[in-house]
């Protein structure tokens, strides 16, 4: 048997694996907690409103929820699958660094945390630190498409190509408007390629392959997995050379970490010995709320210094960027979010090239 083949047939035992594991149904998605701020605009428009409201009030809730020893108990259980070092050992400036090229998972089965906010963002903050960067969008939803500027309806091609039909991944890339900053972007096709992948030859590669035609183009590579734990997110985690976790500070979002890092590690024992989980985002942090706190001392405590020191805080700029089809770093240069993402851009990659 070939070195190929024998991948492939790992690789099909890996997905049957996948498969047949449970997959906690993810939480709603959240509700605006600022009830005075201004309501997300649908239409993409050229100029963005001007940040007039404060995005955060001090107004503690009265009863809040705190986390149970069950969440407590499943996180010390998933940290067991992911060997780290103490949250408060020294760490060094590029701590996070890692040789260039990166191509980087975002990657939670849980719907709604943060991935894509984070793949756009931090993405785009990286190439406004001087990389060149490459979002590819694993999602059928396209959100990351969307999300910079680019409109699903005028593609010639997609990520759907290059996972179905071999297409080169360069006949896919599109420019945003933000120098260095590429996506290849996807459509609602690919909510068709779970199942149509599943006869095919080296199905589980094929993200892969389309990336290593690519050569050394880009600095970063990153890929805003699906919420789920299907042949799209092996693809994602068989291309790359690390994961990153965005996990949101509530109460369900502890919930199925150890599968997700089980999963990362099945993938990493038969079918890419390169991966590594590199690094933690703890994102929608309201300082407001105990929980938010509870939740990044539980992550903090367990994950170590897998848990980036910057945490993307909740606010509602974040979430309204999208709409207008940039990264927040153009869309409110200033705003918290934005400043958030460019230490995570700093922390991530060490600092600019
Ligand atoms: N830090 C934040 N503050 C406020 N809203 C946020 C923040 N991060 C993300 N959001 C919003 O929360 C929602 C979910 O975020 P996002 O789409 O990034 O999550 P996801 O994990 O990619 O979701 P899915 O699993 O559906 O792909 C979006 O409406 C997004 O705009
Ligand atoms: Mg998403």
């Amino acid at each position: 048997m070939s070195a190929d083949d024998d991948l492939v047939t790992r690789g099909r035992a890996i997905f049957e694996g996948l498969r047949n594991a449970v997959v906690p149904t993810p939480p709603p998605p959240p509700t605006p907690d600022e009830e005075h701020e201004a309501p997300v605009s649908e239409a993409p428009v050229a100029a963005p409103p001007q940040e007039t409201i404060p995005e955060q009030t001090p107004a503690p809730s009265q009863e809040e929820p705190t986390l149970s020893p069950e969440v407590v108990a499943s996180v010390a259980e998933a940290a067991e699958e992911l060997p780290v070092v103490q949250a408060d050992a020294p760490r060094s400036a590029d701590h996070f660094a890692r040789p260039l090229p990166r191509v980087l998972a975002v990657a939670n089965q849980k719907g709604g945390v943060g991935k894509t906010t984070t793949a756009v963002n931090l993405g785009a903050a990286l190439a406004e630190l001087g990389y060149r960067v490459l979002v590819v969008d694993l999602d059928p939803q396209g959100n990351a498409t969307t999300g910079l500027g680019v409109n699903p309806r005028n593609l010639e091609a997609s990520v759907y190509d290059v996972i179905m039909h071999d297409a080169p991944l360069e006949d896919c890339i599109v420019p945003t408007s933000l120098r260095n900053l590429f996506v290849v972007p996807a459509t609602i096709d690919l909510a068709g390629a779970e199942i149509e992948l599943v006869p095919a030859f080296s199905r589980e590669l094929k993200l892969r392959r389309g990336l290593e035609q690519q050569g050394d183009d880009f600095a970063f590579t990153l890929i805003d997995c699906p919420p789920s734990l299907g042949l799209l997110t092996v693809n994602g985690l068989a291309a790359a050379t690390e994961v990153i976790v965005p996990i949101q500070c509530e109460y369900y979002a502890l919930e199925g970490l150890g599968q997700l890092l089980r999963n990362v590690n099945l993938v990493h024992g038969n079918l890419n010995p390169r991966l590594e989980v590199s690094a933690i985002i703890l994102t929608m942090y309201d300082a407001r709320t105990k929980l938010a706190e509870q939740v990044a001392g539980e992550v903090r405590a367990h994950f170590g210094d897998k848990v980036c020191r910057n945490i993307v805080p909740r606010t509602v700029r974040l979430s309204e960027a999208p709409s207008f089809g940039q990264p927040i770093i153009v869309f409110d240069p200033s705003s918290r979010g934005a400043l958030a993402y460019r230490e995570l851009a700093k922390e991530v990659s060490g600092g600019a090239p």
